[in-house]
Parts: structure tokens; sequence; C-alpha cells
């Protein structure tokens, strides 16, 4: 019978390539995260893993077609916190980032950092929030468009600090960055993949970063965490996961989430995601049980800042 031919099937996956959507533009960091992982799941799995990039919409273009695909685990989708931030993003969310998807484990984890245009005059966290104070209503704060990390980062700082700024979108973080540099606007909350180099090489002033503890990397790790300044609870890092669409055979969910268990032991995927800034997730968040309620529990946190500031991705 089919189901029988479906269930033989499964014991033998991965019998062809696998392709990985990543529903964001290629050369950013989910796009990095993704073509390491990519890479370091092939010896495991036996089988190639070709990345796609599909992005639109706050995530949601790419992630509909995984909730949409044959659940046979030759789809997945590679996605970031947007997984806990479309339910509120979305009004018209044509999937339940809950219940359509089968959960493979969280990938990374990618702190981010508070940074200026290089000109503006503050040399310290006291003297930004000085700054600001002065110029309440009138700061830009740039992100890379609705729903993007940097997004999400200045909506929760604007919350915590009770400020109001402008909020300048962009195509990505690639101009908002260059922006940055170029002084047109004043400030960004990226991830630590995109801001260590410039605030390395002095291109832009780099004031605190988002972690509930100090960061590792040379260039960051004088850096205060805005909890030491002040900021309460306060904490945003890019955690990534991996999904496969709902109804995936367990022989199969098995097999990847197995696999990626061992691909994120691999020493060349440490050492990339290592260079990244970016942090490596315990084993006890990969596994799927885990990395369901780790998204639940973000959406519950996610929701109200989002609904509070009445943004919409659609
Ligand atoms: C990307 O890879 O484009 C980013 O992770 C998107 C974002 O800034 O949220």
């Amino acid at each position: 019978s089919a189901a029988t031919t479906f269930t033989a099937h499964a014991q033998d996956f991965p019998r062809k390539t696998i392709t990985m959507i990543v529903p964001f533009a290629a050369g950013g960091p989910t796009d990095r995260t993704a073509r390491d992982l990519a890479e370091a799941l092939r010896g495991p799995l036996g089988a190639t893993v070709v990345v796609e990039n599909s992005s639109g919409a706050g995530s949601s273009v790419g992630s509909a077609k995984v909730a949409r695909a044959a659940p046979d685990g030759y789809t997945l989708l590679l996605n970031h916190i947007s997984m806990s931030t479309m339910p509120a993003l979305l009004r018209n969310l044509p999937f339940s980032v809950t219940d359509d998807f089968e959960y493979l484990g969280l990938v990374n984890d990618i702190p981010m950092t508070l940074i200026s245009r290089p000109t503006l005059e503050a040399n310290d966290y006291a003297q930004l929030s000085e700054w600001i104070g002065k110029a309440q209503g009138k700061v830009n704060i740039g992100n890379a468009g609705v729903g993007s990390a940097s997004h999400l980062c200045g909506l929760l700082y604007q919350s915590a600090t009770k400020t109001e700024m402008v909020s300048v979108p962009y195509k990505g973080t690639a101009p908002a960055i260059s922006d940055l540099i170029g002084g047109q606007i004043d400030l960004l909350c990226d991830q630590s993949i995109n801001t260590l180099p410039q605030i390395q090489g002095k291109k832009v002033k780099g004031f605190a970063v988002t972690t509930a503890k100090r960061l590792d990397a040379p260039a960051l790790k004088d850096l205060p965490t805005l909890q030491e300044l002040g900021l309460k609870d306060f904490e945003i890092t890019i955690w990534h996961g991996l999904y496969a669409p709902k109804g995936t055979p367990p022989a199969v969910t098995k097999k990847l989430n197995e696999a990626l268990k061992t691909a994120l032991k691999d020493p060349a995927f440490i050492k990339k995601t290592e260079d990244l800034g970016a942090r490596l997730i315990s084993d006890a968040r990969v596994e799927p049980a885990e990395h369901k309620k780790f998204v639940q529990s973000e959406i519950a946190k996610w929701t109200p800042v989002i609904k509070a500031a009445g943004v919409y991705a659609d």
C-alpha cells in the first residue's frame, strides 16, 4: 500500500538532495547559518543539502512554502526568531507556527549589539542615554525591515527605555549599516555577525550587548550588557531553528534531529559559529520538545511588545 511504501522510504531516508529554505536574502546572518549547517549536515546525513533563499513578508513567504511542502523530509526550513514573532506581525498568516511544523532543534544563538554612527557625541552608554534623552523623539534608529532582528531589538529597546524613536526601515542589514557608517541614521541594534567587524574596524561606536552575560569575542568583551546598565531583564538574541512540514514520519524527523546534533558538534561548524560571534546551543535545546517549548515562550514574550508598537509585516 502507499502507506507501507512511505514508511519503507522513511527507513532509508535520505535518498536524494534535501532543500533547506531560508526565508531571508542570501548573504545575511540566517543564510550564513544555513550554509554552514548544510555543509555540516552532509556527513551525518550522507546527502547533499542545498540552500534556497525565499524572502519576503517577515519570513512568512519562505516559511509558508515549507508548511505546504510534502512531509517527506526533503524540504526543510531554517528560520530565526521570526518563527515566534510572525503570529503577532502578520494579520493573515497562512499557517500556524506551532501546528504546521515538526520541530527539529535549535541551531545557534546570535547576540546583538547596540551601535551608533561614528560621529555621535557619546563615548559610553551613560553619555548615549543622555544624548537620547535630549534628542527625544528625533533619534533615528535603523532596521533591516519589518520583523527583522534589528527591528525587534529596536522595539524592545524603546519599550524598555520608554523612549520613542523614528524607525528607519531598510531592505536588509547591509544598507542599514552602511547608512549608519555614513551618518544618515543614529542608532542600530543588530546581530554580532553584522556588527562585530564594524566595531572592530571603528567604523561605528559600540555601546552595549543584548545578552544576559558579557561576550567573549575580543572586539566585544569590553561592552557592558544592557542589564548591567540598568535595563532589568533586557535580553534578545537571534536564535535559529530547523523545521520540517507537519506530518513528516517520525523515522525521518528522528534521523534529521540526530544528524543536527552531530552537525552542531562538527569542529568546522563550531569554528564558523565562533568566528561569527554566535553561540552554540546546548544539547538539551536541540531536543524537539525543548525547541517547541522555547518558541512558545518567545511568542509570549514578543506578542505584547509587537502589539503595543502596532507594527505589521502585511
Ligand atoms: C537575515 O539573514 O537577513 C537576517 O537574519 C534578517 C534579520 O535581520 O532579521
